[in-house]
């Protein structure tokens, strides 16, 4: 089978069109040839943070014996996703529509123990300065009416290919294993349930939330106490 036959049994394969005429086969071969591109420099995108972060973690083991970062998971964003979320925003489905206006097609999660943990690690972040900070939010300061706690950052890294350099941005969602645990079960929660949950039940949800996140200061303030002891 040739490459571009490859592709074309992808897109036969995909939900979410429903229009498989010729012309229509014919040009998403091209995307998804595109994609294997774009693919291949938001997966080192990805690698060039983790590395970064990894590191990071390894010198605070280093110089305070302890570990920031309690997790690393990164996803890149699917071929169906990425075209389900370029039709909703009524974009043209091509990789430099993708690449324009998808600012999270490259996902990196990381969990850390504490919540100064998450501070330390955004400030680390922003000193590089080959990384600039495309977009940033708090939602630990700033909590989501649904009770999402998070600090999410959007950074555009660089990757040096064989000939060239080029940018890919990558986001990041930082939070403590307690925020994770949250927004772990009430994403499953959600997408478990076809139908809007009911405002008691996601007003349940966000109190479990508040509670969690009061759980998280406490442990902060423990952790504080017991270094002070030392
Ligand atoms: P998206 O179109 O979803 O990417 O929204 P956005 O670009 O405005 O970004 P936002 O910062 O609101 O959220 C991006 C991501 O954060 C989502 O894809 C989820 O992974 C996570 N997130 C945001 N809100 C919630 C929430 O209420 N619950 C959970 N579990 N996750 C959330
Ligand atoms: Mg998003």
């Amino acid at each position: 089978m040739s490459e571009k036959d490859f592709y074309i049994e992808a897109f036969d394969n995909l939900p979410a069109l429903t229009d498989n005429s010729e012309s229509m086969k014919e040009m998403f071969s091209h995307v998804f040839y595109d994609f294997l591109q774009l693919q291949h420099l938001y997966d080192s995108a990805i690698e060039v943070v983790k590395t970064y972060l990894n590191i990071l973690d390894n010198e605070f083991g280093v110089k305070f014996q302890r570990n920031p970062i309690h997790n690393i998971e990164s996803r890149l964003k699917s071929p169906q996703s990425i075209i389900g979320k370029l039709q909703k925003k009524g974009l043209p489905i091509t990789t430099d529509a993708a690449r324009k206006n998808l600012l999270d097609l490259a996902g990196i999660r990381v969990t850390c123990y504490y919540i100064t943990d998450i501070y330390a690690i955004v400030e680390m972040l922003g000193r590089r300065d080959d990384f600039t900070v495309i977009k940033r939010k708090d939602y630990i300061k700033k909590p989501k009416p649904s009770g999402y706690r998070s600090y999410h950052i959007i950074l555009n890294v660089p990757v040096y290919l064989s000939t060239h350099k080029e940018y890919a941005p990558v986001e990041i969602q930082i939070r403590t294993i307690a925020m994770d645990f949250w927004a772990s079960l009430e994403h499953q929660l959600k997408y478990k349930t076809a139908s809007e949950i009911p405002s008691e039940i996601s007003e349940e949800l966000r109190q479990c939330a508040e509670r969690i996140a009061e759980t998280d200061m406490q442990m902060q303030r423990i952790y504080m106490q017991i270094n002070d002891m030392e």
